[in-house]
C-alpha cells in the first residue's frame, strides 16, 4: 500500500468526518452526519489496520493481531450500543473517552519503548525533543481522560456504593491547592522526561496523571456530569491528536482536532444554556450543599392536581398548546404517545407546538433525538429562543417530565440556578404539569410553577397519563 494511497485515504476520511459533524447540527441531516461518520470511521480503521499489517515484521502475526482487534473491540461496541438505552447514553460515551484515554496510554508507552517499531527514529536513535513533548502530552492528557472518566461513568451510572462514584460532590480542605500540587509535579516530570528521557520520570508522571484524573471530577457533582463528558470528550481529542504528531499519522491529528474542539465547544455551550462559567463546574459542589440547603429549606405548600381526563378537556378546549419535554419523558419513553396525542390535538384544529430547552434531559440534543425517533414533524419543533414569545399567547402549556427547565426560580437572585436562561411555561394561560411526584429535578429544587394558581398537576408515569390524555381527547 503506497503512502500516497494512505494519505489520500485520511484525507477522504476526514472529508467525511467534517460532513458528520456539518449534519449532526441539525435533525433533518442527522441521519446523513451519521452515515458519513459511519463511513469515516470505516475508512480510517480498515486503511490503519491494513498499514498496520504491512509494517509488521512477521506479517501473519500482524493479521491476527488486527483481526483480533476488531472482532473483540468492533463486538463489544456493536453488542453494547444496541442494548444502551437513550437515558443512559452519556454513561456510554464516559466509558468511550475512558478506552480512548487508556489507548492514548499505551500507544505513548509503547512509543517511548520502541520508538523505532513506531518509524519515529531510527534503531537506538534517541527520541527527539518535539516527539517527547508529544508523547508526554498525549499520554497525560490520556491518563487524566481515562481516570476521570471512570469515575464520571461511576456518578453517571448511579448503581455502585463506592464513595468516588456516588453523585454527591466529594470535596474536602486544601484540595484544590492538592490539585495544583500535583498538575505542577506532573508537569515536572513530564519536563525531566522531555530533558532526559528517563523512563523512571515518565511512569511517575503517568502515575500522577491518573490521580490528578480521579481528584478533579470527585468534586463535580452528578447534575453537571455531562458537561464534565463533553469536557472529557475534549481532552480524548486532544490526547488523540498528540500521538497522532508522534506517530505521524494525519488522521489521528485531523479526528482529535476535531474531537477536541467540539467537545470544548459543546462544553461551552452546555454551560452557558446553564448560566455557569466552565470554572464553577470544575470547581465543582453544585447539585451538593447549594441545592440541598435549598430544597431542605422549601416551605410546604399545596399544589392543585387533576386527572387525566380534566387534562383532556382543558386541552380540546384551547386554540394553541405548547408541550414542554423533559427528562421525565425520555425515563417514560412515552414520545411516541406524545405524537400521537398530539396528532389528535392538530386534527381538532389545535395548534401544536413543542419547545426545546438546550439542556433538557441529560445530553445534548436529547430532546430533539427523542422527538425525531417518533417522528415528529420538525416544522412543530422550537428552540427555546424561538418559543419563548409565544408561551404568553399560548392557551396551554404542558409541561411533560420536565422540571429545572421550566423552574422560575432561574429568575431569582440567590437561586442556585439564578440566571439559567428558562422555557416560559409559566406564562401561559394555563399550566399542565406531569411527572410522578413533586420531587424536585436534577438540581435538587422546588419548582413554584406547580404551586402557581394557573398550574393543574397530573401525577404518574409520563407514559400511561400521555396515552390517558390522548384516549380521554378521542
Ligand atoms: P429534571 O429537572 O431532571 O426533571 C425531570 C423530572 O422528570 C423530575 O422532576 C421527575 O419528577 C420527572 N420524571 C422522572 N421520571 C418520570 C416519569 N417516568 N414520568 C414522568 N415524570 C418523570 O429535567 P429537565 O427539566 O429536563 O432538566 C434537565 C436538568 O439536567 C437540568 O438541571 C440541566 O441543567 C441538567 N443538565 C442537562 C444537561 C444536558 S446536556 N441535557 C447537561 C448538564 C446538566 P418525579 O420524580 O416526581 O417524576
Amino acid at each position: 500500500m503506497s503512502m500516497n494511497l494512505v494519505t489520500l485515504l485520511y484525507l477522504v476520511a476526514s472529508v467525511c468526518f467534517i460532513q458528520a459533524l456539518k449534519g449532526l447540527s441539525h435533525p433533518t441531516t442527522s441521519i446523513r452526519g451519521n452515515l458519513f461518520g459511519m463511513a469515516g470511521m470505516a475508512i480510517a480503521v480498515l486503511t490503519t489496520a491494513a498499514l498496520i499489517v504491512e509494517l509488521a515484521s512477521d506479517k501473519g502475526v500482524g493479521m491476527t493481531y488486527v483481526l483480533a482487534g476488531l472482532v473483540v473491540g468492533g463486538g463489544a461496541g456493536s453488542v453494547m450500543a444496541q442494548r444502551v438505552e437513550m437515558t443512559k447514553m452519556p454513561e456510554l460515551v464516559a466509558f468511550m473517552h475512558s478506552m480512548i484515554g487508556l489507548a492514548a496510554v499505551f500507544i505513548a508507552v509503547a512509543a517511548v519503548a520502541e520508538p523505532w517499531a513506531f518509524q519515529i527514529v531510527a534503531h537506538g536513535q534517541p527520541i527527539p525533543l518535539g516527539n517527547r513533548l508529544e508523547l508526554f502530552l498525549g499520554a497525560a492528557i490520556g491518563a487524566i481522560t481515562f481516570s476521570g472518566s471512570v469515575i464520571a461513568f461511576g456518578k453517571l451510572s448511579g448503581k455502585y456504593k463506592f464513595r468516588l462514584f456516588q453523585g454527591a460532590p466529594v470535596v474536602f480542605k486544601g484540595q484544590h491547592l492538592l490539585n495544583l500540587v500535583l498538575g505542577l509535579a506532573t508537569v515536572g516530570l513530564g519536563l525531566v522526561f522531555m530533558l532526559t528521557e528517563r523512563w523512571d520520570a515518565f511512569f511517575a508522571m503517568l502515575a500522577l496523571a491518573f490521580v490528578m484524573g480521579v481528584l478533579i471530577i470527585i468534586p463535580i457533582g452528578g447534575a453537571d456530569m455531562p458537561v464534565v463528558v463533553s469536557m472529557l470528550n475534549s481532552y480524548s481529542g486532544w490526547a488523540a491528536a498528540g500521538i497522532g504528531f508522534s506517530l505521524n499519522n494525519s488522521m489521528l491529528i485531523i479526528a482529535g482536532s476535531l474531537v477536541g474542539s467540539s467537545g470544548a465547544i459543546l462544553s461551552y455551550i452546555m454551560c452557558k444554556a446553564m448560566n455557569r462559567s466552565f470554572f464553577n463546574v470544575i470547581l465543582g459542589g453544585f447539585g451538593g450543599d447549594a441545592a440541598a440547603a435549598a430544597a431542605g429549606g422549601a416551605v410546604q405548600r399545596t399544589a392543585k392536581s387533576g386527572s387525566a381526563d380534566d387534562a383532556a378537556f382543558i386541552l380540546s378546549q384551547a386554540e394553541t398548546v405548547v408541550i414542554v419535554p423533559g427528562y421525565g419523558l425520555a425515563v417514560a419513553r412515552a414520545q411516541h404517545a406524545v405524537k400521537e396525542l398530539a396528532q389528535k390535538l392538530t386534527d381538532k384544529g389545535i395548534t401544536v407546538k413543542y419547545a426545546i430547552h438546550p439542556v433538557a434531559g441529560r445530553m445534548p440534543g436529547h430532546m430533539n433525538v427523542l422527538l425525531a425517533e417518533a417522528e415528529v414533524p420538525y416544522d412543530q419543533v422550537f428552540e427555546m429562543e424561538d418559543i419563548n414569545g409565544e408561551f404568553g399567547q399560548a392557551d396551554v402549556a404542558i409541561v411533560l417530565g420536565a422540571n429545572d427547565v421550566v423552574n422560575p426560580a432561574a429568575l431569582h437572585k440567590g437561586s442556585p440556578i439564578y440566571g439559567m436562561p428558562i422555557l416560559e411555561a409559566y406564562k401561559a394561560k394555563t399550566v399542565i404539569v406531569n411527572k410522578r411526584s413533586m420531587a424536585a429535578g436534577y438540581a435538587g429544587l422546588d419548582n413554584e410553577l406547580f404551586y402557581m394558581d394557573k398550574t393543574m398537576m397530573v401525577f404518574g408515569d409520563a407514559k400511561k397519563v400521555v396515552e390517558d390524555i390522548g384516549k380521554a381527547v378521542e
